[in-house]
């Protein structure tokens, strides 16, 4: 693995030194070379109704979905008044108040990503949205006609038929999942980075520049890269340096392959400054530790504290500017 890395990064620092020795490229367009802007749009958004999005707005602010109506998705992805789409716990907690594994990853710009999940064991939002509710360490329900029933006697008939038409019994947890999945597809952000690489130059301070030089020369753009600055492949949590928390085993409990172990979705730094804390176990509960660890554990390196201020002012221009839903809440 570490070989495949090596193949991997050192092309792409080369890419760097070489851009900035040699043709003395911009900032900005080095940036274009390794980012894009967010999508206006989620790949299968097209088909969203708005009755749809509207009842899957509606469910996930649902406590019916939880066995003891103490829980929604919102209440581990929180979207209120311009939250980030998460708990702010190292992991989260349950309906019945168990301790969950992992911490509690954004819903905002999910669909965006390769797979869900921290080890990506499902592809979609639909295939992700019908978990939580079954999860015994979550909204723990029992089966599916108790969440039917459940979101019956709430009323639901009507507003399942709008965005079902053509359905006999539309009140089911595929239909569930599908609402759920086209609110989740309108979570796309919005951030200055992005008017940045639109072709807005001033959007970005200077400092903010620099941190963003900081972030591409140090190599953190190997792996946080795109659109999404990560949330498009798979990489060892500890591939120079090893993770201490050895516990989760991150993909290998999905595929049992041993050669998975440690393997995590890197995860997207859109909105990064108000997701803490961080990593999959949430043990860096600061900005400024995750930096200095992952540039250890992934990189090799010790950052100084400039450096790490200075990707941290970089971190400034990925905070969203939209709310989930303007019109209420
Ligand atoms: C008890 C807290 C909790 C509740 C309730 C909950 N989630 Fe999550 N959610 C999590 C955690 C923790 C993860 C990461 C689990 C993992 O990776 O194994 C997660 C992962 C996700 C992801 C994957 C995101 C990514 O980047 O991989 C999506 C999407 C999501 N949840 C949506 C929902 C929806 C929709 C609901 C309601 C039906 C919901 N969640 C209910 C805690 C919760
Ligand atoms: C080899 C790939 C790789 C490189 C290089 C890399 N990262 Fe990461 N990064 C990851 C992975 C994988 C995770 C998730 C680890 C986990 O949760 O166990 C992660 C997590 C993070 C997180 C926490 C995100 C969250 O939501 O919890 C931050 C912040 C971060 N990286 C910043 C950086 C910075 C800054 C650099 C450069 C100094 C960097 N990364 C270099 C792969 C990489």
């Amino acid at each position: 693995m570490t070989k495949h890395f090596a193949f991997t990064i050192l092309p792409l620092l080369y890419f760097v030194g070489l851009s900035q020795s040699y043709t003395h490229a911009s900032t900005h367009e080095i940036a274009l070379s390794f980012f894009e802007p967010l999508p206006a749009v989620m790949q299968g958004a097209e088909q969203d109704s708005a009755v749809l999005i509207e009842l899957g707005k509606k469910l996930y602010f649902e406590t019916a979905l939880s066995i003891n109506h103490s829980q929604s998705c919102n209440s581990c992805h929180n979207l209120n008044n311009g939250a980030a789409g998460v708990d702010h716990l190292p992991v989260s907690i349950g309906a019945l108040a168990s301790i969950g594994d992992r911490n509690a990853p954004t819903t905002w710009n999910a669909g965006l990503h390769v797979a869900q999940f921290w080890d990506g064991r499902v592809k979609t939002l639909t295939q992700q949205a019908k978990l939580p509710i079954f999860n015994a360490k979550e909204m723990a329900m029992t089966s599916e006609s108790q969440v039917i029933e459940r979101l019956y006697n709430q009323g639901y008939l009507a507003a399942f038929k709008r965005a079902f038409s053509k359905q006999l019994l539309p009140i089911n947890i595929e239909n569930i999942a599908h609402a759920l999945a086209a609110f989740q597809r309108t979570l796309i952000s919005k951030d200055r980075f992005d008017d940045y690489l639109t072709g807005d130059k001033g959007a970005i301070n200077q400092s903010e520049k620099e941190g963003l030089r900081v972030f591409i020369e140090k190599g953190c753009v190997a792996c946080h890269n795109g659109a999404l600055l990560g949330g498009q492949l798979f990489m060892k949590m500890g591939i120079v340096h090893p993770y201490p928390n050895k516990k989760d085993k991150g993909k290998a409990q999905v595929t049992g392959n041993p050669a998975d172990n440690y393997f995590f979705k890197v995860p997207s730094l859109r909105n990064i400054l108000n997701t803490a804390p961080y990593f999959h176990d949430g043990a860096a509960s600061t900005i400024e530790q995750a930096i200095e660890d992952t540039a250890w554990h992934q990189l090799g390196i010790k950052l100084n504290t400039q450096e790490v201020k200075a990707i941290k002012a970089f971190f400034n221009t990925l905070n969203n500017q939209k709310v989930a839903f303007p019109e209420q809440r």
